[in-house]
């Protein structure tokens, strides 16, 4: 299936009424794709760049240079969508630096993306919204928890969204075997989550067309097979027809690996999804990394 095609099998209905308007606050990977899908659906959408604005429908913000939009561009804003990231100092960058233009508006929804970071490391086993999270929390895990608290205390109608690895077109590890740059470390016992961009966005089109009362605050969006990363690159090098990079033991390599990296590797845990899947009924477009990356292999082919 081409791009557009995925795109277009996610449900044809704008869930925007005449006359509402949605921002993307950060037009990032997932904040693009979103904005996409409901432009092509026919909805009125503006989103927010770090850059100079390069084209209609672009507005700047930078909350660490103060770049702002002005209120009359944020005129008839009923709906936002929050993707960026807590700031160097833990702050929720939307919250402190627009919240003060966003006061005026009167929003109907706020989905805020947010990350199963949240859980922490709960060695191996299920979580779903309801598990709190692990004692000893990363402090960006720890940073992203306030910022979920202060949206969901805004007062707003927020939903959360926790979000595991994103991958999809342009994001995903096919490239980087091709591109020679792929790692095969494998940890035993250690396995991540994941979800296709496509997902994230039908996802949230289907909150959106909801009734508001039947919209729950936190939500987990993931696929149904949590996998070693060495799983997922065999997958994808069977997919390509190239070799597997030499296998790597994490208690041979973690030595030379950034913090961030070691970071990622010690949690472990499988994000459930039923909540989505099961109460809200959202079919899932990739139900896991196999349908995912045959796609973004598809997708990437060229012409
Ligand atoms: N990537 C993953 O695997 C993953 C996993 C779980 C959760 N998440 C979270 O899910 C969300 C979406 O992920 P993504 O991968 O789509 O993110 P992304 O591509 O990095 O996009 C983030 C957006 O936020 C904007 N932004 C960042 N800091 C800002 C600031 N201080 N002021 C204004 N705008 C700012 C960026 O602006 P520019 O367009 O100017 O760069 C960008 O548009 C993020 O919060 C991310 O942390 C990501």
């Amino acid at each position: 299936m081409s791009d557009t095609g995925v795109l277009t099998s996610l449900g044809a209905v704008n869930p925007l009424d005449p006359g509402q308007r949605l921002l993307v606050v950060g037009g990032g990977y997932t904040g693009q794709r979103f904005a996409e899908r409901l432009r092509q659906l026919g909805a009125d959408v503006v989103v927010t760049h770090r850059r100079a604005p390069a084209a209609a429908g672009e507005l700047p913000f930078d909350s660490s240079t103060g770049l702002l939009p002005s209120a009359s561009e944020l005129q008839g804003i009923s709906h936002l969508l929050v993707t960026a990231p807590p700031d160097r100092q833990g702050q929720d960058p939307c919250l402190s630096s627009l919240k003060p233009l966003l006061d005026g508006l009167p929003l109907q929804w706020t989905g805020y993306l947010s990350t199963t970071g949240v859980y922490g490391n709960q060695r191996g086993e299920w979580v779903d919204e309801s598990t709190p999270p692990a004692a000893d929390l990363l402090p960006r895990s720890q940073a992203r928890l306030q910022c979920e608290q202060a949206w969901l205390n805004s007062g707003w109608p927020v939903q959360v969204f926790r979000l595991p690895g994103i991958y999809g077109p342009r994001r995903n590890n096919l490239l980087a075997l091709q591109r020679g740059d792929a790692r095969h470390v494998h940890k035993p016992g250690q396995v991540f989550c994941r979800v296709h961009v496509d997902d994230i966005v039908g996802a949230l089109l289907h909150c959106l067309r909801l009734p508001a009362t039947q919209r729950p605050s936190i939500l987990n969006v993931c696929d149904n097979r949590p996998a070693p990363s060495s799983e997922l690159l065999g997958y994808s090098a069977h997919l390509l027809g190239c070799p597997l990079p030499e296998l790597q033991w994490f208690e041979a390599v973690e030595g030379n690996m950034s913090p961030m990296a070691l970071s990622f590797w010690r949690d472990n845990r499988r994000v459930s999804n039923r909540k989505l899947t099961q109460a809200l009924g959202y079919a899932l477009t990739y139900p896991s990394y196999r349908e995912g990356l045959q796609a973004c292999l598809k997708a990437e082919a060229p012409d």
